[in-house]
């Protein structure tokens, strides 16, 4: 297979699929189907753990179901709760935070993250993170809620100071205004 260059998404699951370790905690601010919660739960093994938030609670279902289908239902605490509260949930020092921003795919799109309470949920994840881990956030911004969080996102990372975050940001200048976009911030 030749080499192809990937979307955001994709590049945050490879990004995932290395930071993460058997064993490690994390946590996946946005569970939606659930699809980035079975992976962190396939990456954490049976020693590591996932904490997972929606507000939406058709997302935890669905997550719940496709967690006991693959047998690793036992590695996650799905909560029905905005990820702006994860500081009050989650124990750390978690070695990833992932933000899948958006809405619930095939659900209700009014129903959208937004940058107000994003940016709480941001903020207690770089303090949860442990040196070296990761926060990776795929945003969109090719609709109007989405495009004032991807510029608030871009605004708010690009102010972390560098002794503490290196911060990264990947997009396709040349497929439109409104291509997902990936950011990573690792602690220092
Ligand atoms: C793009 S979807 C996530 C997709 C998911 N990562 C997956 O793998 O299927 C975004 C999700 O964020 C959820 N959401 C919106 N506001 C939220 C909040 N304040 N806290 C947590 N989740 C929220 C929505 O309900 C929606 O399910």
């Amino acid at each position: 297979m030749p080499y192809e260059l990937k979307s955001a998404r994709f590049l945050a699951a490879d990004i995932l699929r290395q930071a993460v370790r058997p064993g490690d905690v994390v946590v996946d601010a946005t569970m939606g189907n659930g699809h980035d919660t079975l992976m962190l739960c396939q990456l954490v093994g049976e020693e590591g753990h996932v904490y997972a938030f929606d507000v939406q609670e058709k997302a935890v279902e669905n997550t719940r179901r496709r967690l006991m289908d693959a047998g690793v239902a036992e590695r996650a605490h799905l909560f029905c709760l905005g990820h702006e509260h994860m500081a009050e949930q989650v124990l750390g020092p978690v070695r990833a935070a992932v933000f899948n921003l958006g809405w619930l795919p095939g659900g209700d799109h009014a129903v959208t993250t937004r940058w107000e309470t994003t940016q709480i949920a941001i903020e207690a994840a770089l303090s949860l993170l442990e040196k070296g881990g990761v926060l990776v956030i795929c945003a969109y911004p090719g609709h109007a809620e989405g495009d004032r969080e991807r510029q608030a996102l871009a605004n708010f990372l690009s102010a972390l100071r560098p002794q503490a975050f290196n911060v990264f940001h990947h997009r396709f200048l040349n497929a439109g205004p409104g291509a997902p976009e990936c950011f990573v911030a690792q602690k220092q």
